[in-house]
């Protein structure tokens, strides 16, 4: 089983971004996790980031016969990006949606999200957990096993 942990605009700054709100996890931190929890629970997990809208949709595209899920944290393209949603629901490989915050209870702005209606589940607010806790219920609905 292979899964593409994505993330999108900024969150190449964990760490130092405004730790208050998003911790002091660096995303190569966070990757690094989630390739070894992966392995543990029999994926292989492949990681990307990049700040590009486009560059996201790519890498939706061509996980296509390549990848059997997608982990996505969408950064504020998550409130914005109706071309990642359609991108999600012409590729049909299950993505589960992943917020370090709790979205819903910030800013009005945040609190829609573009992925939710093609995502088989979001997971937000349990800090850099959510990774692992979006690669469990992945793993679940892909039925891996270990
Ligand atoms: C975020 C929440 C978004 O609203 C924000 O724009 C981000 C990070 C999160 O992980 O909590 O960039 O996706």
């Amino acid at each position: 089983t292979s899964i593409l942990v994505l993330n999108g605009p900024n969150l190449n700054l964990l760490g130092q971004r405004q730790p208050d709100v998003y911790g002091h996890t660096t995303l190569s931190d966070i990757e690094t996790d989630c390739v070894s929890y992966g392995e543990a629970c029999g994926c292989a997990v492949a990681c990307l980031q990049s700040n590009h809208e486009g560059a996201l949709i790519d890498a939706i595209h061509s996980s296509k016969g390549l990848h059997d899920g997608i982990v996505l944290n969408a950064g504020a393209y998550t409130h914005t990006s109706i071309a990642l949603m359609d991108a999600i629901a012409s590729v049909e490989i299950p993505v589960v949606e992943v917020h370090l915050s709790n979205i819903h209870a910030r800013e009005s702005f945040r609190h829609t999200s573009y992925i939710a209606p093609v995502a088989i589940g979001q997971i937000c607010g349990f800090g850099a957990l959510g990774y692992r806790m979006a690669l469990d219920a992945l793993c679940a609905h892909l039925g891996t096993t270990a």
